[in-house]
């Protein structure tokens, strides 16, 4: 449901994302009321469904320079940030939250950045100028500071986690690949708008005096989730071949325990070749299932026996060099573990490189790019 359609395109068009906001909306429309009289604007407000009282609110205040969008199916924040990008038609594009944090009357400075030639503005605490009020407790600082540090291989962007942002139409319009699940559309625009020139305007960021964050604990969560997306997409090569790694060691330390533990427990009765075939297996399938989640992420979730074949023909070399160095290790009395994590080591770097590569190119291969109908690129939004 729409209330007032827009007429004529304005210079800027700000986005307010809101979820029971009510309390907020009057005074905030009134600042920014006082902004538009020295920068043309309009505001487009993406209302969850609150419920709240928003509608009614809107039509009664009766300004023809703000729509409200209600929306019924999706929710979200990034989600309705992009709905209303989508649908804004000024000529420069500001999102910001709706419970009087930000500051409207930075916004001539940040359209002003723009026009110098910045690619994307965003509204910053942590820039000279800028501050946060008294009463954040110290949880929410260190969280904050926690998912800033998280950011900083994809942005050197000071304060990364800023939802006070604002942008040129047509950057938006080269984003690829947007993916609405984080809280922080920002991070996300500036990483797929593959933004260089990022301006910062100093705010002071107030604390919200109606209604309550939608922080939850899932949506922080949620952020982790976006990290690793993120990464996926910036570093490709990195985020498959960390985790590869990764799951190695601790495939070297899952077999030293399991022969270790097989050995203490029914050693003496399988003897010694079955315990380290059985160790081998186990690690085998650790491994396996490791790397089709974390290490080769792409690969395709259906072809799961063909793949455990080819895993296994791959391990075949680092899996004999293993046995034969456990073997010989537990013979000349090396102590289990350690002839374990001897017999792993050997195996594993004798195959790494021949593991990785065939792993790359036979087992785990990228399904091929989903074709496009008429050819065209693929679409912005979801
Ligand atoms: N439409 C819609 N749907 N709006 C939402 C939703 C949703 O599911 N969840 C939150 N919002 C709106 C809120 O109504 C508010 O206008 C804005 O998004 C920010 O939500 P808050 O709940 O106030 O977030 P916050 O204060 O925890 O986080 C703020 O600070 C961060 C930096 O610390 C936001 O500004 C973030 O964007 C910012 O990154
Ligand atoms: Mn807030």
């Amino acid at each position: 449901m729409t209330q007032n359609a827009p007429t004529s395109s304005p210079l800027v068009s700000v986005i307010v994302p809101t979820y029971q906001e009510v309390d907020s909306l009057g005074p905030l429309l009134a600042r920014l009321g006082e902004v538009r009289e020295g920068c043309d604007l309009d505001v487009l407000i993406v209302d969850d469904n609150s419920q709240d009282g928003t509608e009614a609110l809107i039509e009664s205040l009766g300004l023809s320079w703000v729509r409200l969008i209600v929306r019924t199916g999706d929710r979200g924040l990034s989600s309705a940030v992009l709905r209303g990008l989508s649908e804004a038609t000024g000529e420069h594009l500001v999102v910001m939250d709706a419970d009087l944090s930000h500051p409207p009357e930075v916004i001539p400075d940040m359209i002003a950045a723009l026009q110098q030639g910045a690619d994307f503005v965003v509204g910053s605490r942590y820039v000279p100028g800028g501050s946060t009020e008294d009463g954040w407790g110290v949880l929410r600082w260190i969280n904050s500071k926690v998912a800033t540090i998280m950011a900083r291989p994809f942005t050197r962007v000071r304060d990364p986690m800023s939802g006070f942002l604002a942008f040129q139409r047509d950057r938006w319009a080269s984003a690829v690949d947007l993916d609405p699940i984080g809280y922080k559309i920002g991070l996300e625009l500036i990483v797929k708008c593959r933004c260089r020139n990022v301006a910062e305007v100093p705010i002071h960021f107030s604390t919200r005096r109606h209604g309550e964050s939608k922080l939850s604990l899932a949506v922080q969560l949620q952020y982790l989730r976006h990290i690793v997306r993120l990464a996926r997409w910036k570093f490709p090569g990195w985020s498959s071949f960390i985790p590869f790694a990764m799951v190695g060691a601790s495939g070297v330390a899952v077999y030293a325990g399991l022969l270790w533990l097989i050995e203490a427990t029914v050693g003496d009765r399988i003897g010694r070749s079955a315990a380290i075939v059985i160790a081998i297996a186990v690690t085998m399938l650790w491994n396996f299932l490791l790397d089709r989640r974390l290490a080769f992420w792409y690969a395709s979730r259906s072809a799961v026996l063909r793949q455990f074949a080819g895993f296994c023909a791959v391990c075949a070399v680092p899996v004999v060099i293993n046995y034969l160095v456990t073997r010989w290790l537990l013979s000349d009395d090396v102590p289990t573990p350690w002839a374990g994590v001897a017999g792993a080591l050997v195996g594993s770097v004798a195959g790494v490189i021949f593991n990785w590569f065939v792993s790359r190119a036979l087992v785990f291969r990228k399904p091929p790019p989903p074709s496009l109908p008429g050819g065209g690129e693929p679409p912005l939004q979801q």
